[in-house]
């Protein structure tokens, strides 16, 4: 019994090996890790990249972590990599928003603008970018983790701003729905001017999506209410059911 439990534990192993080898058979962090049990804390760990955005576009362990991904022994590899309670590490809570914003500028600029951030330096509380997309999977919260992240300071008890989690889950659920009548729309409207209608549109969404990260939820209603107003400008004969 144990032997085949063990057994089945190494093949897994190896399915797990295949799935990596081609995008990244270089990589010695990922080769390594890639065979690592489950079961363990850190195998678990690297498991959960596998299959994220990050993945697919060859974000390798390095690019977070730092270390020597062309070193082949873990000694040697693990040269500057850290734990990520210590302070030295790239992934140490607070060095997370730079770690991230080297790839995603954008984000991170608007981020540096909130209140947030600053508490983040000065009290080392706050949420950064993994509360909301997680640390190696890029998981986009649902309106009601969302909510929940908010709660965790934004509650009566704590009396900061204890109405922040509903509004907050309200404007994400308005982003959805206004990202799924753009997605259709996109289908229904093919000609010239109505592409340019919905380029406005998805303007207008992009700036809704990075204004998240300033936390500023009416500048996000602002922008979603422009791509409403777009999309309100395509020629109505061709919807099949009318918009209110
Ligand atoms: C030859 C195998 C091997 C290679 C190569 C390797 N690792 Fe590891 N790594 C491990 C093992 C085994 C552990 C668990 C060590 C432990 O628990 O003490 C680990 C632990 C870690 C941890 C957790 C550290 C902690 O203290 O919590 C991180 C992060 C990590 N590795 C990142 C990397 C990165 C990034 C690279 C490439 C630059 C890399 N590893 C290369 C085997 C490897
Ligand atoms: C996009 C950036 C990113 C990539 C790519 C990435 N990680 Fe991580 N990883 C993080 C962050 C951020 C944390 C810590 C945040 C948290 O969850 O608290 C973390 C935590 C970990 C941990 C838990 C130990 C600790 O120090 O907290 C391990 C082990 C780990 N990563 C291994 C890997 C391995 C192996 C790979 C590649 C297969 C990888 N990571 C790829 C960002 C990344
Ligand atoms: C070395 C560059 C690099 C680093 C560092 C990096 N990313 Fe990414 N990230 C990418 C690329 C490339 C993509 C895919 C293309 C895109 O969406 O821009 C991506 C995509 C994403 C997405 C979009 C997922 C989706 O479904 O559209 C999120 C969210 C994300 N990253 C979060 C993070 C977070 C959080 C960190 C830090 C823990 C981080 N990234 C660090 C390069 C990076
Ligand atoms: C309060 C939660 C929250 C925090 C904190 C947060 N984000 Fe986001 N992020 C979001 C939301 C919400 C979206 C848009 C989700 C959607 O499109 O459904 C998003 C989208 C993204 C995207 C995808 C952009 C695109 O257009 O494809 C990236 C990349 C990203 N965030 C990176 C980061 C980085 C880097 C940090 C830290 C500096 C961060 N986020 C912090 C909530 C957050
Ligand atoms: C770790 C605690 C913490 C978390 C988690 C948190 N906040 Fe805050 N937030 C605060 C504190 C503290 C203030 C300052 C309140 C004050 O000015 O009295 C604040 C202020 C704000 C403000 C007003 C900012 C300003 O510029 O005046 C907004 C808006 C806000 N938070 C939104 C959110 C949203 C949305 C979430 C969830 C995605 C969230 N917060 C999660 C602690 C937190």
């Amino acid at each position: 019994m144990r032997f085949q439990c063990a057994a089945v534990v190494f093949m897994l192993g190896a399915v797990s090996v295949l799935g990596v080898r081609t995008a990244s058979a270089a990589n010695s962090c990922v080769r390594c890790h890639s065979v690592l049990s489950g079961q363990s804390f850190v195998g678990a760990k690297s498991h959960s990249w596998k299959g994220s955005v990050h993945q697919e576009h060859g974000i390798t362990c390095d690019k977070c972590h730092g270390g020597d991904p062309d070193a082949v022994t873990e000694r040697l590899a693990h040269i500057g990599v850290f734990s990520s309670s210590n302070p030295n590490s790239k992934v140490y809570y607070k060095s997370i928003p730079s770690t991230c914003g080297r790839c995603h500028g954008a984000e991170f600029y608007k981020f540096t603008q909130s209140y947030h951030y600053k508490k983040l330096e000065s009290t080392g509380q706050g949420p950064n970018c993994v509360t909301c997309h997680g640390s190696m999977v890029t998981t986009i919260l649902n309106p009601n983790d969302m909510a929940n992240v908010c709660d965790r300071c934004h509650n009566s008890r704590m009396g900061v701003l204890p109405y922040i989690p509903e509004e907050a889950k309200a404007v994400l659920l308005l982003l959805q729905q206004d990202r799924k009548l753009m997605d259709a729309d996109k289908l229904l409207y093919t000609s010239k001017s109505d592409e340019k209608i919905l380029s406005a549109a998805r303007a207008n969404m992009s700036s809704a999506r990075l204004e998240w990260h300033t936390f500023d939820l009416h500048s996000i209603v602002n922008y979603l209410e422009g791509v409403y107003s777009s999309l309100d400008k395509l020629p109505v004969q061709k919807r099949p059911v009318s918009k209110k």
